[in-house]
């Protein structure tokens, strides 16, 4: 999927293949996690968790550097 939001670099970032698969990272751990919440599987739901951060971090460290420090 390669949509655009609404800001300035959007229609940009969507086509860089280092953006599509950190989506793509995110989108997955959270729709794992929100199966694990469905099931009521705390193992599936932490592991959910664990998964979830890292393309966070690495996304904003190749896009948008100045968040990193949050
Ligand atoms: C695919 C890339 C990508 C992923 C994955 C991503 N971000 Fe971001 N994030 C960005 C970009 C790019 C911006 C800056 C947007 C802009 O400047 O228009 C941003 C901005 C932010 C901001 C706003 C900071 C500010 O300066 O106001 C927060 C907070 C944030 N992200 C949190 C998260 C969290 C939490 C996750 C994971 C659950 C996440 N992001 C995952 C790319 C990403």
């Amino acid at each position: 999927m390669d949509l655009g939001g609404t800001g300035p670099d959007d229609n940009r970032w969507v086509k860089d293949p280092n953006w599509q698969a950190l989506s793509f990272a995110l989108d997955k751990a959270a729709r794992d996690s929100l199966e694990a919440a469905r099931d009521k599987d705390i193992d599936r739901l932490l592991k959910g968790g664990y998964e979830l951060y890292p393309p966070c971090e690495a996304c904003h460290l190749i896009f948008n550097p100045g968040v990193v420090n949050l």
